[in-house]
């Protein structure tokens, strides 16, 4: 192992906090800076188990401030970055693209700048691994998969700021021979999860008697993986991957929404002992999101034949996991979803 200093940006968010965990717990010798802004996703609650371990420090920051990014990358000499750091909401893209556009590309080029200031060219063993979305590919018909081959075809703010900051890290590789990676995944799920996504959303306004919004005919399908299983794969991709490749990570684990969640309904009745069917009662079909992909569904074979990686649960598994989880952390709950959270949730959701 020669790489030893790491930045990991976008730490406190959801995916972000599991990467920080899993590296820090699993690489004494690595010295982790977690580099973050702290909006609204993230939240150093999340990190609470490891804040206080020696190989762990914080840094709150900006990565669209390009002269605090080259600062910090001059001070500290990072032999390698993991980027997570983006605004990660469809629906928040929609109503304020130009925020995606430069958190997500700009911010994006301003690490690879700095990055590339500080190796001066000399990229044998530096890394730098962007973390992307299968969203990039856009969206599929019932039939097929993506495979990291597939044509680029973003179709929201978010996916196309995302395949903006994909073709610029792999500029960077064709351009100035930087040792890049990159990873595209599809849905996550698990603890620690900003109730404004699916998963999240569903089980606090089913804790809540709150109304269950499902989009449209709730038809469309997605690929969910544990943010656990992700983890390990960015792990993986980062010690074992190759240079200049992309890998598709996903769970083969596709689900109409509509099905999950009826599907969570009836796992949170028997967790809150309410009667068989009293939770589906709360869905409420609402206006569709403009411009909703229909199907995303991940090829992983590439991670799986070349890196012998695996999805670690079943969807079952992972999904009971976390509702333990927050039934277990509502106070957690409680705390992300004051404030600006109830503005949002009443700007989203009231006109649909
Ligand atoms: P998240 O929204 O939970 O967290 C994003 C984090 O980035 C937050 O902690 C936030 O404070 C930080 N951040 C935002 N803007 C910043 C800025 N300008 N400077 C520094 N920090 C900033 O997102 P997530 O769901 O954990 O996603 C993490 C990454 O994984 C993103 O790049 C996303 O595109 C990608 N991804 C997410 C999923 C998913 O299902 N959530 C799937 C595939 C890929
Ligand atoms: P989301 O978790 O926002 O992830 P993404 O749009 O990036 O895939 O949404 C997952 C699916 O659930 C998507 O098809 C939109 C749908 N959805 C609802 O039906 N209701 C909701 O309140 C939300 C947030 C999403």
């Amino acid at each position: 192992m020669t790489t030893k200093k790491i930045l990991i940006t976008g730490g406190a968010g959801f995916i972000g906090s599991h990467v920080v965990r899993r590296f820090v717990n699993h690489y004494p010798s690595y010295e982790i800076y977690n580099l973050d802004k702290l909006t609204y996703a993230g939240n150093l609650e999340n990190l609470k188990d490891i804040e206080n371990k020696s190989n762990y420090h914080f840094v709150k920051g900006d990565i669209t401030d390009a002269e605090f990014i080259q600062h910090l990358f001059h001070e500290h000499q990072f032999d390698g970055v993991i980027h997570l750091a983006a605004e990660s909401h469809v629906d928040r893209s929609i109503s304020n693209p130009l925020e995606f556009v430069l958190t997500n590309v700009v911010g994006t080029v301003n690490l690879l700048n700095a990055a590339k200031s500080i190796w001066h060219n000399q990229y044998a063993d530096k890394i730098f691994y962007h973390v992307s979305t299968d969203e990039v590919y856009g969206q599929l018909g019932d039939e097929g998969k993506f495979l990291e081959t597939t044509a680029y075809s973003p179709n929201s703010p978010y996916s196309a700021s995302k395949a903006s900051s994909d073709h610029f890290v792999r500029a960077y590789h064709h351009t100035y021979g930087m040792q890049v990676k990159i990873s595209n995944c599809s849905n996550n799920y698990g603890s620690h999860h900003f109730p404004e996504k699916l998963i999240p959303l569903m089980i606090n306004n089913i804790m809540n008697n709150k109304p269950l919004p499902v989009y449209g005919k709730g038809e469309n399908v997605r690929d969910w993986l544990f943010v656990e299983d992700h983890a390990r794969a960015i792990d993986d991709i980062y010690h074992k991957g190759s240079n200049g490749e992309t890998y598709n990570i996903g769970g083969n684990n596709e689900w109409q929404n509509i099905e999950l969640v009826k599907f969570l309904c009836q796992l949170m009745d028997r967790k809150l002992g309410r009667e068989t069917g009293e939770s589906e009662k709360l869905i409420s079909y609402v206006t569709d999101r403009a411009g909703h992909d229909f199907r995303y569904a991940i090829d992983a074979s590439k991670l799986m034949n070349e890196l012998g990686w695996e999805p670690s649960v079943t969807f079952e598994q992972g999904l009971e996991k976390t509702v333990d989880w927050y039934l277990a952390n509502q106070e957690w709950l409680k705390n992300v979803t004051t404030g600006n959270y109830q503005q949002y949730y009443q700007s989203m959701y009231a006109s649909r």
